[in-house]
Formats: C-alpha cells, sequence, structure tokens
C-alpha cells in the first residue's frame, strides 16, 4: 500500500493506494474515531459491484451502514438528489458524530462531498473513489458539490474528506472509454508538473492501457502526490491550485457547447491540452518537439487529439469560454506551459493566437 498525506493543517488526512484495499475500509474507519452510524452514497452501477464488500467490511467492525443509491451519471449530481439524500440520513437518524462514504466516480464523490458539508452544518466523510479520474483527481482536495440548469458545478463548498482509499483492483470494471478518459488527468499532471512522470508515460503506457497494478499503483500515487501538494499550497484556489485547470478553458467549452455525452470529461481536456499546448508554443516558447510529444501521448491513449469545428461551433466555443465561472472580467485566462513539466498560470492569450492554436489542432491532430 502507498499512502500519500495531504498537509492541511487540522484538515490534513491521508490518501491509501492499493489493490484489494475495499475490504480494509472497516478498520480505517475505525482509526478515525467516528461514530457508528453512517451511510454509503453510490450509484446504481457502482453499488451491485462495491457495496456488498463494503458493507461487510463496516459491519464487521461494529459500524451501521445505510445504503443510499442515486442514478449512474452526471444527473445525479443535483439538488434533488441532495434533498433525497438529506431526508434518508435523517429518517436513519445520523448525528455529528456520523460519517458518510462516498463509493463511486467524480458524481458520487462530489454529492457525496457536498451532503456531508451540508448536513447539521457538516459532518465528515471518506471517499472510496472507483474510476481513474475520481482517483487521481476528483476524490482528493476537498471540491463537493452539484450542478444547476444554469451549468455545471455552481452550487458547492470545500470540504475535504477525511480519508481517500484508492482500491486498484476496482479499477477493472471500468469501462474502457471511462479508464481513458481518466488517462487525460494522469498526463495534465506530467505536463504540469513532472517531466519525469510524462517521460515514464511516454514508455509504460502500453502497461497504463493493461492497468498493470504495479504501473498503475506508481502513477496513481504519483499523481495524488501532485495534487496534494498543490492543494497543500493553495486550498480554495486563489492561486496556484488553477494550474490543475491545465487544457480546461477549451476542453470546458467544448464540454458545455456539445450535447450531454459527446464528450467525456477527458475526452474534452484532451484536445483542450493540445491546443493549450500550441498556444503556448506561440507565446512562451514551449519547443515544437514537445508540443508533438503531448500530441502523440494524448493520441497513443486512444484520446482525441483532432477537434473539428464548423465556423458556427467556434464562435459558440468563444463564447462560453467567455461565461466560464473561472473568468473574470471578460478576460479568457490560460494556464500555458513553458517546458514539459513547468507551466504559467494567468496568461492572457489574445483571440488570434487562440484561433490559430485550434487551427493546428485542427490540422494536425
Ligand atoms: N471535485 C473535483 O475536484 C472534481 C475534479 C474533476 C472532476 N470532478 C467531477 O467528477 C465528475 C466525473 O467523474 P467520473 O468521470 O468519475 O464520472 P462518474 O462518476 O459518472 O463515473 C463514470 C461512470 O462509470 C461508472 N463506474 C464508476 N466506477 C466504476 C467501476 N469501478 N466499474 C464500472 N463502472 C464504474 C459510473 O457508474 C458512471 O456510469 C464530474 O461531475 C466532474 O465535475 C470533480
Ligand atoms: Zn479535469
Amino acid at each position: 500500500m502507498r499512502i500519500v498525506h495531504v498537509r492541511l493543517g487540522a484538515r490534513s488526512y491521508d490518501i491509501k493506494i492499493g489493490p484489494g484495499l475495499l475490504k480494509q475500509l472497516g478498520r480505517e474507519c475505525v482509526r478515525l474515531g467516528l461514530g457508528h452510524r453512517c451511510a454509503i452514497i453510490s450509484d446504481r452501477k457502482v453499488a451491485p459491484r462495491f457495496a456488498g464488500v463494503v458493507r461487510k467490511t463496516l459491519m464487521q467492525e461494529g459500524f451501521k451502514p445505510l445504503l443510499i443509491t442515486v442514478p449512474a451519471g452526471e444527473t445525479a449530481k443535483s439538488l434533488s438528489s441532495v434533498h433525497a439524500c438529506y431526508d434518508r440520513l435523517a429518517a436513519h437518524r445520523l448525528e455529528r458524530k456520523s460519517f458518510i462514504i462516498a463509493l463511486g466516480g467524480g458524481v458520487v464523490g462530489d454529492l457525496a462531498g457536498f451532503v456531508a458539508a451540508t448536513y447539521l452544518r457538516g459532518i465528515a466523510f471518506v471517499q472510496v473513489p472507483t474510476t481513474l479520474l475520481a482517483q487521481v483527481d476528483s476524490s482528493v482536495g476537498g471540491k463537493v458539490g452539484v450542478n444547476l440548469k444554469a451549468g455545471k458545478n455552481l452550487v458547492g463548498s470545500f470540504h475535504q474528506p477525511r480519508l481517500v482509499l484508492c482500491d486498484l483492483k476496482t479499477l477493472n470494471t471500468l469501462p474502457v472509454r471511462e479508464y481513458r478518459s481518466g488517462l487525460a488527468e494522469v498526463i495534465k499532471y506530467g505536463i504540469i508538473h513532472d517531466a519525469d512522470l510524462f517521460a515514464r508515460l511516454e514508455r509504460d503506457l502500453p502497461r497504463l492501457l493493461n492497468r498493470e497494478p504495479k504501473t498503475l499503483a506508481t502513477v496513481v500515487a504519483r499523481c495524488c502526490e501532485i495534487k496534494a501538494d498543490v492543494v497543500g499550497q493553495d486550498e480554495t484556489e486563489s492561486g496556484v491550485r488553477a494550474i490543475l485547470n491545465f487544457g480546461h478553458t477549451i476542453g470546458h467549452a467544448l464540454e458545455a457547447i456539445s450535447s450531454y455525452g459527446t464528450y467525456l470529461h477527458g475526452e474534452a481536456i484532451s484536445p483542450g491540452q493540445i491546443a493549450a499546448a500550441e498556444i503556448s508554443a506561440r507565446m512562451l516558447g514551449l519547443p515544437a518537439r514537445e508540443v508533438d510529444r503531448i500530441r502523440l501521448l494524448f493520441r497513443r491513449a486512444g484520446l482525441p487529439a483532432q477537434l473539428r469545428l464548423s465556423t458556427v461551433q467556434r464562435r459558440k466555443l468563444f463564447e462560453a469560454m467567455r461565461l466560464d465561472k473561472k473568468v473574470s472580467g471578460g478576460e479568457i485566462k490560460f494556464v500555458l506551459a513553458r517546458r514539459i513539466g513547468r507551466v504559467e498560470r494567468g496568461q492572457r492569450v489574445p483571440d488570434q493566437l487562440i484561433h490559430e492554436a485550434l487551427d493546428a489542432v485542427e490540422n494536425r491532430g
């Protein structure tokens, strides 16, 4: 088992990573010194696979778990799901020392975390992420929340988990498209913070695509270390945490203008990161050879490296970028790379350069 520590003073916690850890969840929860009553929040695809083991290990240690399931997919990240969860928690008489376990992908993690952040003005929660994206990204850092009709993640809070338990074996049942989508965030960590990780990914990609446990353990742990380090420096995203948004300015806009389900998150941020690399070459001198390495790695991971947009779609993309909640004062700001492994945030980019980068992604993909 590998352990990554998230250093946040009184809110510090461990991320534990390894194969087969699910069975140890009960014992881990005992160590946290929480109450006996707890709720497992999961979705209808994940619960049939893993909720049995989770319930058993909790009951063996004397806990009284209630299982709450929500539909699988992004639509479950809603205030109506939150409301339904509150009612179940109240009926099960969860109190201040009780806790919630988020068992599932980023959707369940964000939803269950938000429920935990607000029920009784905040109770403890544990993240048990079962997608690659959730293990390397969404379960760490305490951003929790739900969507509104007007947009994604518009209601939320910061509420750190007490523990993150990544059982690598759960990834074996993840559909290949979801798995590859998670790899887009893995590649991002190499670009923003760790040239050695990037080189390792170039070398070990076939093993990673085969979900080989040793490679997976090393890579997931390294990604968690980077996220923990960034979050430890800037919990509430007033500064350096913004570097985690590399490729997301265009990626989010692409998600916003496409109909639901067209792109998984990782599929949108892949051309987003390639476009950001193209802009980086023009603004910060990222060498052309490194732009090529970035494009090639996404392509080898089976992620979209090309983006064809009609004139109308491109106009909509720009509108969506300006509407993004991270834009202040109407100005689109980018995270850009000087080198693989080194980025700078808050970069103002003229529209013309964004167009040139999108042309390059269209023609060279
Ligand atoms: N809080 C953060 O910092 C943060 C960061 C990134 C993304 N997010 C959020 O994460 C969400 C996306 O998360 P996601 O990609 O994990 O999606 P998801 O939670 O919808 O999971 C994807 C699909 O895989 C299924 N699934 C999950 N684990 C499985 C397993 N082990 N085997 C088989 N199927 C499994 C789920 O039921 C679902 O259908 C978005 O809502 C996004 O906004 C949050
Ligand atoms: Zn992302």
